[in-house]
Order: structure tokens, then C-alpha cells, then sequence
């Protein structure tokens, strides 16, 4: 049986992050990351340059149950705190679009880094284990993993969510924190692309197309590309919004987020012998003007169009809406929506408030952020927290 002050079940972006910070404070962590190798989903991400961070981070780009909970964590460390740490290292970066910050060469340099982070607070890294017979008494967390025991005084789950199960992805989090009297808000995939069925699925002759819009469910909206897929659709504006969908609500899609009220009533004073699909075609890809100008079923020259007419027009690629039948689900899903309740952990130490010793980090907790390095500052944040306190 060998004695540590921590064991961080996970090696990802959070657990890495927790076990450096509280290794550097002289604390002695062991990490147990049951894949072959530390930081996949780093290694995936951000199409191999991983997106780690977002310099509009502000707690209103997470979901919770509770939108409050962040706000400490992600208070205390901040996109430039990871940036100084990236800095620090050398590691060459570059801001591509809406504040995302990506490495200039590959996500690779971000495990590197942690890995050094973690070497350097000596922390233990088994991988290619599961933890298991989990138990708790006196205060103490006792384990086995690959033939080894281990006990700690603090335990740190932080296994993720269960999306890219293929990747090794597991539920393992939620079994672990219901076993400890937790309560879990219903997992959903977020960020995911969203299915069409019935009718619409004659947007699947689109696949492939993408165009820039504005995507609508409920009261947010999000403008960036929506691509159309043999499924449905994705691209940035749908995965952002499918976080905030629900089953049976429509999505409304602005095909034309640039153009003012009125404006094929103006195209009909200005060019009489245009068609809606001619005009359309000015903005938008052709096989996508095409498809749009036939389902509304304006073909005749604007001349001949009554206002009226065009004004639904105007009003219907304004607000197109449709009806996804569900998502891409879990295998698909960049992210994980829901997971251990925050109600149960301070927002300060990420620590459970009926089990002390007992810490949750990361995609793990029932926080989701948007698109574009939001998912990992808050893996850094919670992972930070979480070792500062151990
Ligand atoms: P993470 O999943 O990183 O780590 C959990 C670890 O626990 C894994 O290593 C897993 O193998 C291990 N584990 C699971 N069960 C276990 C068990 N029973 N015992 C031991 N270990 C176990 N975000 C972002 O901000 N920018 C981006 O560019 C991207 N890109 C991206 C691409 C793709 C394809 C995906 C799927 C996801 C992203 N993300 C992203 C999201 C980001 O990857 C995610 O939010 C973080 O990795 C979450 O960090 P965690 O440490 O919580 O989980």
C-alpha cells in the first residue's frame, strides 16, 4: 500500500493540470489514466493544434444548472495564466478566429508541457489501469490498480464525459460520484451536429455545403458557418447551438445575417428582371440559392412578385426553421452537457461538500462551454482549483 496525499483518477486536461499544481506545492499525487497514454482528447483537439484557450472567457459562455459556479475557478485562472504557462514553454501560438487561441504546431506540445508541469511537482503517472475496489474509510481512499494498492486522503475524479466513447471514454465519473451520494445532472451530448428527418431531409442534397448564418434556439444565437451533412446539420453555429437545443424545438437558421429588412422588396425596384434564386445566388453558395428559391416557390422575376410575397420571402430566410429529429449523440459529441450537479461541490475547491476528500474537475462537473478553447480553460481552471486546495 503506498501513501499519497492525492490520487487524480484521469490523465487529461484536468487531472494533468491538478496533479502538477498540487505535486508543486509538495504534495505527493498519483495520477491513474486507464488509456494507454496520457491526453488524447489533447491530442485530438483543436484538428491536432489543440484550441486551449479563449480570450473571451467569461462565465456566461457555460452551461450549468448552476451559471454561477464557475465564476471563481475561472476567475482565479484565467486564458492568460494558461497563455503565460504556454509561454513559458516556448510554445509558438497564433489567434485564428473569436478569440481562439491554438498552438502554431502541434497539440502534442501541450501534453509535453503538462507532463514537464507534472514531472516537475514529481507526481506519479500509472497508466494502462483502472482504479478499482474504490473504497473509503477513515478519512482515507483506498485503491487497487494494476496489481498495486494506494491510499490518499483525497481522491480527484476526473475522468471526463462519456463522449467519444471510442476514444475510451466512460461514465465512469457518474457511477463513481452516485456511489458517493452525489447527484448527477442527466449527461447529453453538446456540441454535436443535429439530424433532420421527414421533410427536411431533402437538405441532405446539400451535403457539403456551408455558408455563414445565424443559428437561433430559444433566445441565444450564434453566427458562424453551418455546414449541411448527409445527416443534417453541423459546422461551428449548429455545434454551438446544440448545447442550448432541446428535443422538439425548432432551430431558426438567418441565411442572410447581413441583409436589412426589405431587401428583396429594394432587389425588385433595383433589378425587376432578377429571380429570388438570382439574388440569392449573389450571397449564398448556388446549390444552396437553388434549393432555398424552390421550397419557397418564388421563380417567377421579382417584377411580377407581389410585396407581400417577397416580404415572406425575406421573413423565411430570415428565421428558416427546422426541426432536428435528435443529434449525433455521444460518438459524435465534442463535449458532454451535464454530469456531477455542481450543488454538491464549492465552487472554490471543487471538493464535495457530504464527502470531504472527495474532489470532481473537468468535463466530469455540470459545466459545458462553447466552442473554441472554453472546454479547455475550464478543464485548466477547475484542475487548478482543485490542486490548490489538495
Ligand atoms: P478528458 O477527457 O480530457 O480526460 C479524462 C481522462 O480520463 C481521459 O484520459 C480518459 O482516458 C481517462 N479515464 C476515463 N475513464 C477512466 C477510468 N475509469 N480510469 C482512469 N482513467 C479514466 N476543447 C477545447 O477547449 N478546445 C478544443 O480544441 C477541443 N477540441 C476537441 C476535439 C474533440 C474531437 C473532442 C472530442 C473534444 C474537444 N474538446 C476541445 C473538448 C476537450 O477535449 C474536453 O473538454 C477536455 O478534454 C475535458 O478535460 P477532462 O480532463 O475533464 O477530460
Amino acid at each position: 500500500m503506498t501513501d499519497y496525499d492525492a490520487i487524480v483518477l484521469g490523465g487529461g486536461a484536468a487531472g494533468l493540470m491538478c496533479a502538477a499544481v498540487a505535486g508543486q506545492r509538495g504534495r505527493r499525487v498519483l495520477v491513474i489514466e486507464h488509456a494507454d497514454r496520457v491526453g488524447k482528447k489533447i491530442l485530438i483537439s483543436g484538428g491536432g493544434r489543440c484550441n486551449f484557450t479563449n480570450l473571451g472567457v467569461a462565465p456566461d459562455r457555460y452551461l450549468s444548472a448552476n451559471p454561477h459556479f464557475a465564476k471563481s475557478a475561472l476567475g482565479r485562472y484565467t486564458a492568460q495564466d494558461f497563455l503565460a504557462l504556454v509561454e513559458r514553454y516556448g510554445i509558438a501560438w497564433h489567434e485564428k478566429t473569436l478569440g481562439q487561441l491554438f498552438c502554431d504546431g502541434s497539440s502534442r506540445q501541450i501534453v509535453d508541457m503538462l507532463l514537464a508541469e507534472c514531472a516537475q511537482g514529481g507526481a506519479d503517472i500509472a497508466v494502462g489501469h483502472s482504479a478499482r475496489e474504490i473504497e473509503h474509510a477513515d478519512g482515507r481512499f483506498r485503491l487497487s490498480f494494476g496489481g498495486r494498492q494506494a491510499q490518499a486522503p483525497a481522491l480527484v475524479i476526473a475522468t471526463g464525459g462519456p463522449s467519444i466513447p471510442k476514444m475510451g471514454a466512460t461514465d465512469f465519473a457518474y457511477d463513481l460520484a452516485r456511489r458517493f451520494g452525489l447527484k448527477v445532472i442527466e449527461p447529453r451530448p453538446a456540441l454535436v451536429p443535429l439530424t433532420l428527418g421527414g421533410d427536411e431531409t431533402l437538405f441532405r442534397s446539400l451535403s457539403g455545403v456551408s455558408a455563414e448564418v445565424v443559428a437561433r434556439a430559444g433566445r441565444t444565437a450564434f453566427r458562424e458557418a453551418a455546414l449541411f451533412t448527409h445527416r443534417g446539420l453541423s459546422g461551428p453555429a449548429i455545434l454551438q447551438i446544440s448545447s442550448y437545443w432541446r428535443h422538439g424545438e425548432p432551430v431558426a437558421i438567418d441565411f442572410l445575417p447581413d441583409r436589412a429588412t426589405g431587401w428583396l422588396r429594394a432587389a425588385k425596384r433595383e433589378h425587376p428582371r432578377a429571380t429570388l434564386r438570382s439574388q440569392l445566388a449573389v450571397m449564398l453558395p448556388d446549390r444552396l440559392a437553388d434549393v432555398l428559391a424552390e421550397r419557397i416557390g418564388l421563380t417567377r422575376e421579382l417584377a411580377n412578385c407581389p410585396d407581400a410575397q417577397l416580404q415572406g420571402a425575406e421573413q423565411r430566410l430570415a428565421g428558416w426553421p427546422f426541426h432536428p429529429n435528435g443529434t449525433e449523440g455521444f460518438a459524435k459529441a465534442e463535449v458532454t452537457a451535464g454530469g456531477i450537479s455542481t450543488a454538491e461541490l464549492s465552487s472554490q475547491t471543487m471538493e464535495a461538500r457530504k464527502v470531504p476528500g472527495l474532489y470532481a474537475i473537468g468535463e466530469a462537473v455540470d459545466v459545458t462551454g462553447w466552442l473554441g478553447g472554453y472546454n479547455f480553460q475550464w478543464a485548466w481552471a477547475s484542475g487548478w482549483a482543485a490542486g490548490m486546495a489538495l
